[in-house]
């Protein structure tokens, strides 16, 4: 009998409601802290970055939340999307496991931030929002933003981590032709990035510096700009569980139930989408699906992190939140996989971690791209060097489960294709990509300047 490839749900499969993980939480998250006062948040001071409907969403504890029609409606532009059998690969690795992947590449942005981007966007337009600002690593979260802000009629100002900016400028491309406005941070349009290009004209950047910028757009802006975050806040993370509830379905149809669900994590979000529809089987149902978050060893949070209180940004005018981090102040080294490069990870995460609900494993830069090359000669798609950290992690499954004579059922993100990353791909070819040890004196030295509130944790 032939091995069934594809495994797709209809238009009216969508799903109708996202899950909420704050419902099923066993462990009680920290409190969210101002960055000045470091007493917890209130409503007044997160409504001049976020939209009324996304902060109820933030702390919300019920378990399904209904997708507006709106939203859904966008989302059928490429959602459901298909989940796959890595037949080919399996094939190629001789291995007895059964390997599968939920392609969320399909969607016109290339990857699942357009997940919430559309959501955010919608909320902040019945919310009367004019504007909203953001950062951007690979240029994956900015084109999302830029499509829905396109969708919504809404400006979108993109501060864009240099590093990307010129190495990705097709990305940049991408998000003027749906009507994003691209700068490279730091920039000179706000204090703190004048601040920083005083000190070195040619800086870096990183994902907590655009962060800092695109927050202070939106603070100082009156009320007409909103800030809206691609990962690490719960309603972001819960916007993407559209991806395991399909993959669930999906699952279904191919008469097989995930021993492994693996997912790249940059703040977390593809991840948690993925895996935590899985996850509310394993705490809810008695199942025991293994849930693997795959970082970069150059950036690795969960792994070499510390659980504490820190800043969600580098300037520290974001909100203070317990999570595994390398210290804000923590500057990634220039790795392809852009948006990788941040110094944090989502605070559920990083709480499920910390208890042994999930795992994390960190992979070196060049073996996360020997494994894109060999998924792309097996499947046929290029993977984004994010996506790529997962595909490297489920190879490894694979194989061990070879060597061990197991027949065990992988399944993994494929969270963005890489057709725009192809100057990353050149690099590899030509010998000019190198892997980054793990710079554990600057993380020494930027946990250092972690806020003092540590007797909370
Ligand atoms: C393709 C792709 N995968 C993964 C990520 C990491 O983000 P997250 O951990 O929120 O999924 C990004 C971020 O830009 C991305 O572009």
């Amino acid at each position: 009998m032939s091995t069934q490839i594809r495994f797709q749900l209809n238009e009216s499969d969508l799903p109708k409601f996202w899950y909420n993980v704050n419902a099923d939480m066993p462990v009680t998250p920290a409190p969210v802290l101002h960055p000045q006062t470091m007493e917890p948040v209130t409503p007044d001071f997160l409504s001049a970055l976020f939209p009324m409907p996304l902060i109820q969403q933030e702390v919300s504890t019920e378990r399904y939340i209904e997708i507006p029609e709106e939203v859904r409606d966008i989302y059928k532009l490429w959602r459901p999307t298909p989940l796959l059998r890595a037949a080919r690969l399996e094939k190629l690795l001789g291995t007895p496991a059964h390997i599968y992947y939920k392609h969320e590449g399909v969607s016109p942005a290339g990857s699942h931030k357009p997940n919430t981007a559309i959501a955010q966007a919608f909320f902040n337009k019945i919310s009367g929002t004019h504007a909203l600002t953001t950062e951007t690593g690979a240029g994956q979260w900015g084109t999302a933003l830029s499509l829905a802000g396109s969708f919504f009629d809404m400006e979108v100002e993109v501060f864009m981590v240099r590093v990307s900016y010129d190495q990705k400028p097709y990305r940049r491309i991408l998000m003027e032709t749906y009507g994003g406005q691209v700068f490279a941070s730091p920039t000179d349009r706000t204090q703190y990035g004048r601040s920083l290009l005083a000190e070195n004209p040619d800086h870096p950047g990183s994902l907590g510096i655009a962060i800092s910028e695109a927050v202070e757009v939106a603070a100082t802006s009156g009320g007409k700009k909103k800030y809206s975050l691609g990962s690490v806040l719960n309603h972001v993370l819960m916007h993407q569980s559209v991806i395991g509830e399909e993959a669930l379905m999906q699952m279904d149809l191919a008469g097989e139930y995930p021993d492994v669900v693996l997912g790249c994590v940059g703040g977390g979000s593809n991840f948690a989408g993925l895996a935590y529809p899985f996850l509310r089987h394993n705490l809810l149902d008695g199942k025991r699906t293994r849930l693997v978050a795959v970082e970069p060893m150059a950036t690795p949070s969960l792994t070499k992190g510390i659980y504490a209180f820190d800043y969600g940004d580098t300037a520290c005018m974001a909100p203070i939140v317990k999570m595994y981090t390398l210290g804000h102040a923590f500057l990634p080294p220039p790795i392809h996989a852009g948006g990788l490069r941040y110094h944090g990870m989502a605070p559920s995460i990083s709480a499920l971690y910390k208890a042994n609900y999930i795992e994390a494993v960190a992979v070196p830069q060049l073996a996360t791209f020997e494994a894109a090359i060999l998924f792309a000669r097996a499947e046929g798609i290029t993977p984004a060097p994010e996506s790529a950290h997962a595909i490297r992690s489920a190879i490894d499954e694979a194989l061990d489960a070879k060597q061990k004579g197991e027949k065990r059922v992988i399944l993994f993100n494929l969270s963005g294709h890489g057709n725009f990353d192809m100057a990353a791909y050149q690099a590899y070819f030509s010998g000019k990509l190198g892997d980054y040890d793990y710079p554990i004196e600057a993380v020494t030295e930027a946990q250092k300047s972690l806020p003092m509130v540590a007797e909370m944790a």
